[in-house]
């Protein structure tokens, strides 16, 4: 049976809304997806019939808001193929990047190198660059190629003996390139080297097996996983939860405290001080396990034909390039594109008077952008959800701009 769109699509009540005059053609699910009723319904059930703190009272609220945020935790663990113990819950997926450079970077030391690439998006640089100033590390980048992947053949030459981690995106949020995480997780295991993967981009396109990966760390974002905003996850192995310290201190992540000294709680707890964001977790299980039941070979099939017929339809239309990859290869629904001589903002603005969201600029990626010179791009972010009515409104969007504006 081939995917039945209309029957994804009703189950997000925005996509059916008239606002200001005109349907929602969505594509800016790379920033933030929309939510299905299964999320919202699991979110209101919290806040209407178990809303309390988690952890902390004997009650019966608290007992069933803590049973339902621990079940999160086991429905994100399963989306990844790992053990719930390793599932941290943070304020989001930057908010996991900065809790992995404190903490795992507590253990590194002066001249100790993180790989990144040119490619990564601002919550994948300025953290490490953040450690950089308090612990003396250094900082690598590998380049990229033309059509915007990360170029691994570049990086045997710069990985050392002094490499610690590699951190790269799983899928870029400007091309939508995933990269070879075989090859890369092959080149660390030559030097002793850790790999962690940016999976913002990757997560909302279906279940994970993390084991087969051989990384050691995961981030992810709930709020562009059809989950809430405010949650985000931090996958790490155990031995590495373990070893890190802290990153916040406060009430839940630890064991005893004395003016003298405290102990912590083992993970994942260790590394979430104070009270958590509750119904966020909660939302984002169910957004983990509404993910799960998706037919995602269809989903797949359905995301590359819409990429196929944007990438066909920009190539008719006089003026407009791609910036990324070419082909459906290796790649997720992610297609950035610049319409000479006017400035993705404009095309954004022209693109939303037909209805049609998408994000235009450096899309937190200020080095990739100054690597092809560019201010920015205009970025059509797809979703399951979408169908080709949203990509016919694009191009006809993009033909009136490329007629208008230029
Ligand atoms: N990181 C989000 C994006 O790429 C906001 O749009």
């Amino acid at each position: 049976m081939s995917f039945d769109v209309g029957a994804v699509r009703g189950q997000f009540p925005i996509l059916s809304e008239i606002i200001d005059g005109k349907p929602v053609h969505y594509l800016d699910n790379g920033a933030s997806a929309q939510t299905p009723i299964a999320v919202l319904d699991a979110v209101r059930t919290y806040e209407t019939t178990g809303r309390a703190n988690v952890l902390r009272g004997v009650h019966r609220l608290a007992e069933r808001a803590t049973d339902a945020y621990e079940h999160a935790r086991v429905e994100v663990a399963t989306f990844l193929g790992v053990a719930p113990m390793e599932i941290v819950f943070t304020g989001g997926c930057t908010a996991a990047i900065n809790l992995v450079a404190y903490s795992y970077g507590a253990l590194l030391k002066p001249g100790d190198r993180i790989l990144l690439s040119e490619l990564e998006h601002h919550s994948n640089i300025v953290p490490w660059q953040l450690l950089r100033s308090r612990a003396g590390i250094e900082i690598d980048m590998i380049p990229v190629t033309v059509d915007g992947r990360i170029d691994l053949k570049k990086l045997p030459s710069l990985l050392t003996s002094r490499t610690k981690l590699i951190s790269l995106a799983h899928v870029s949020n400007v091309t939508g390139a995933m990269v070879d995480v075989g090859a890369v997780v092959a080149a660390a295991k030559s030097v002793g080297a850790k790999v962690m993967l940016d999976g913002a981009q990757r997560a909302p396109h279906g279940p994970i097996d993390l084991p087969s990966l051989g990384v050691d760390f995961y981030v992810f974002a709930g709020h562009k996983a059809y989950g809430p905003n405010g949650i985000g996850v931090l996958w790490a192995k155990a031995e590495l939860l373990d070893a890190m310290p802290p990153f916040m201190g406060g009430g839940s992540m630890i064991g005893r405290v004395t003016f003298a000294e405290t102990t912590w709680a083992p993970p994942p707890r260790r590394f979430e001080a104070g009270t958590p964001p509750i119904g966020p977790a909660i939302g984002l299980g169910a957004a983990c396990k509404w993910m799960r039941a998706l037919d995602w070979m269809g989903a797949h099939a359905h995301e590359m034909t819409m990429v196929q017929h944007l990438m066909d339809g920009l190539q008719k239309i006089d003026g407009a390039r791609l910036f990324g990859p070419a082909g459906l290869q290796n790649r997720y629904p992610v297609v950035s594109f610049l319409l000479d001589g006017v400035h993705p903002h404009d095309v954004a603005q022209t693109l939303d008077s037909f209805g049609v969201a998408v994000r235009a600029g450096h899309h937190c990626a200020q080095p990739l952008m100054d690597r092809f010179d560019l201010d920015g791009t205009t970025r059509v972010s797809m979703a399951p959800y979408n169908d080709g009515g949203d990509i016919d409104a694009l191009l006809t969007g993009v033909r009136h701009a490329a007629r208008t504006l230029r």
